[in-house]
């Protein structure tokens, strides 16, 4: 298959339309949108192939629960850690999407799995990690080419989440994931147009 450029085109206005979501319709996502992210993480790369990434779709409301308790004690603690200047700004940032989002994921890694049989992270262990990372992206880039939001929530404490989700020894906790159709669209990151970091310049330097 070769691609034209407005295949490109059509990739870039995704990439720039992506955006981490925290407002969205209760609608549940229909059947379809839900099987393409699945697929889409099915799609990622992942060192020496080893996919270490578990998903649980969560639909428990105890376990949603719990993962928004976990979350108000974690944002809690995170709010006394700025000074009383910041911490007013701080507490107006909605961080999460949970009470609306028809979609909850909890995503692990598995720390040493059999598949992949070690290649490529015997010197970078943390390549497992990233392998996780690029499943997500892979699956945010498919919510949004559906139309569809995704934000990710990292306030947590990864040891209670695994406790929350009983996962087995070394399982790592890698994100608690918010999917759903967004409530409105821009593209603009929503902690820059509420003023709490902008975007800064590019990082690409050439050496
Ligand atoms: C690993 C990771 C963890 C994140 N955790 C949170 C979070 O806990 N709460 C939140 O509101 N946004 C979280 N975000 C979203 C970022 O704040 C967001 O990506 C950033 O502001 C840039 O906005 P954009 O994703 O719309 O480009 C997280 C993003 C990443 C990549």
């Amino acid at each position: 298959m070769e691609f034209d450029q407005s295949a490109s085109q059509t990739l870039q206005d995704i990439m720039r339309w992506r955006r981490d979501v925290r407002h969205f319709q209760r609608t549940p996502l229909n059947d379809a949108d839900l099987e393409a992210l699945r697929a889409s993480i099915d799609l990622a790369p992942s060192v020496g192939n080893a996919r270490p990434w578990r998903i649980f779709r969560v639909q428990s409301a105890g376990l949603r629960q719990q993962v928004r308790d976990e979350f108000e004690r974690c944002n809690t603690n995170a709010a006394t850690s700025y000074a009383l200047s910041e911490r007013s700004a701080y507490m107006k940032l909605k961080l999460q999407g949970l009470d609306q989002a028809p979609e909850h994921f909890a995503v692990f890694t598995v720390t040493d799995p059999e598949e992949g049989r070690r290649l490529g992270r015997r010197t970078m262990p943390e390549t497992l990690r990233q392998s996780t990372a690029m499943a997500l992206h892979c699956m945010w880039l498919m919510a949004r080419s559906r139309n569809i939001g995704m934000g990710m929530v990292s306030i947590l404490d990864p040891n209670r989440v695994e406790v929350i989700f009983d996962v087995p020894e070394g399982w790592e906790f890698a994100a608690y994931l918010c999917v759903g159709y967004p409530e409105t669209k821009d593209d603009t990151p929503l902690l820059h147009r509420s003023g709490w970091q902008g975007n800064s310049e590019s990082r690409w330097t050439d050496v």
